[in-house]
Order: C-alpha cells, then structure tokens, then sequence
C-alpha cells in the first residue's frame, strides 16, 4: 500500500494493484492537485518577466510524467489544451479512463520516457512536472551519469518548448547537492529561473524549480 509521507520507490509504487490504489487515494489526489494547483501560480510569476500568454489563449503544456492524470485534470479546468506523458502503462490507462471526461482534442496522453520525447521542436508554450522528475536518474549508477541524463533531457526540453516558454518543475530533491545538479541542469543549458522551497529551512523535500527559456 502507499502510505502517507513514505517515499514512494519507482517503478513498484505505480505498478499493478499499487496503480489502482494511488488513483483512490483521497490524500494523493489532494497532494497532487495541490502541487499541480501552485506549480500554475508559479507559472505566471512576476520574477519570471511578463508572460505572452494573452486571455482567451488556450497554451498548451506538457505534463511529465502524468501519472494517473490528476494534475492533467487541474490544467484542463483551468484553461489549458493537455499532453500528459508516463512511462508506465498502468498509470496512464487510468489516466486514459478521465480522458472521456474532456474534450478529446484539448487532452492527449503518450506512453513514453521523459528522456527520450517523441516530440517535435517548438511545439509546447509551457512544460509542468508534478512529483515526477526525480525519477528520471532512478536507474543512473553515477554523478557522471546522473548529470549526464538531467542535462541532455533539459536541452531537448528546450527544444520543443515556444519562445518564452516557462518550465515548472515540483519535486523532492533528497538534498542541497541533488538540487544543484538539477536546477543546473536547465540553467546551464539556456534556461533562467530560480527554485522556491516550501520551507526555506527544510534541506530536501518539495521544492519547485521554475524556469523560463531564454533566446
Ligand atoms: C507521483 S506519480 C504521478 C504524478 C502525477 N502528477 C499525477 O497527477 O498523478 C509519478 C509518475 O512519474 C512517472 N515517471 C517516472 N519516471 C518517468 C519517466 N522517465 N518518463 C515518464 N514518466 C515517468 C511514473 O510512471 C509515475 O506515474
């Protein structure tokens, strides 16, 4: 069972039974519309300039590793066209079960890997990861490789983001040199931004990375 306030460990968390079970949980859906709920706040941040998304506009953003669909669902009630992508099929299938709940063109979901997108460049205004991109380099045996997935996925990242795009990240780094490689990941390829912490004091836990795509 996923029990509150344990870490959960992927892939076993979101696989089979355990899938059905996050997607009844009333505290995760909580927890994840929530997250998801803030990381659309941040993305309309002063210190991130004047955003070019005009009333009226329906920007389309990519969601990371969409899990069960919960944060898909809080962007498509506020306004936003959807593309949720998850590496696990027992995941999306539930995700692909809300989907008759939407207009299906305003709501896509892909099976596939957040480090190797089947996306074209210049295609998303905005890019959203909800408690997901930690497990990007869950299978990574070094630094070296770690920092060798986070960056190469943060230049493609780039890539099929619009001029100006804005990319919001919430997640659990385990601590301050975990965060670093992260947030350098995207600073040091083209990105600029800043991370906020729930609490400034605490050493891991959630945090949120929102960055904005220069040139
Ligand atoms: C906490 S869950 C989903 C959170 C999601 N925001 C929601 O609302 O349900 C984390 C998800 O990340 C997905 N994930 C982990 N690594 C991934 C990867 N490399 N590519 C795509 N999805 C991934 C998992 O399959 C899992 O569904």
């Amino acid at each position: 069972m996923t029990q509150k306030n344990k870490t959960p460990i992927f892939p076993f968390s979101y696989i089979g039974e355990k899938a059905k079970e996050y997607d009844r949980q009333k505290w995760m859906e909580r927890n994840q519309k929530n997250a998801a709920i803030r990381c659309l706040e941040y993305l309309f941040d002063d210190k991130l300039g004047k955003s070019d998304i005009e009333l009226g506009d329906m920007p389309l953003i990519l969601d990371l590793g969409c899990g069960t669909g919960f944060s898909c669902e809080i962007f498509l009630e506020n306004s936003f066209k959807v593309v949720g992508i998850d590496i696990l099929t027992d995941m999306i299938t539930i995700a692909s079960k809300k989907r008759k709940s939407y207009d299906y063109k305003y709501f896509e979901l892909v099976l596939g890997d957040i480090t190797a997108l089947p996306f074209r460049v210049d295609c998303f205004n905005h890019i959203i990861s909800v408690s997901s991109y930690n497990f990007i380099t869950h299978n990574a045996k070094s630094i070296r490789e770690i920092r060798k997935i986070l960056n190469n996925t943060a230049k493609y990242l780039r890539k099929i983001l619009k001029k100006n795009g804005r990319i919001i990240i919430e997640f659990y780094p385990k601590n301050d040199s975990e965060l670093l490689l992260f947030t350098k990941s995207f600073t040091e390829h083209g990105f600029n931004g800043y991370m906020v912490k729930r609490d400034p004091k605490q050493k891991g836990g959630q945090t949120f990375l929102l960055m904005k795509k220069e040139g």
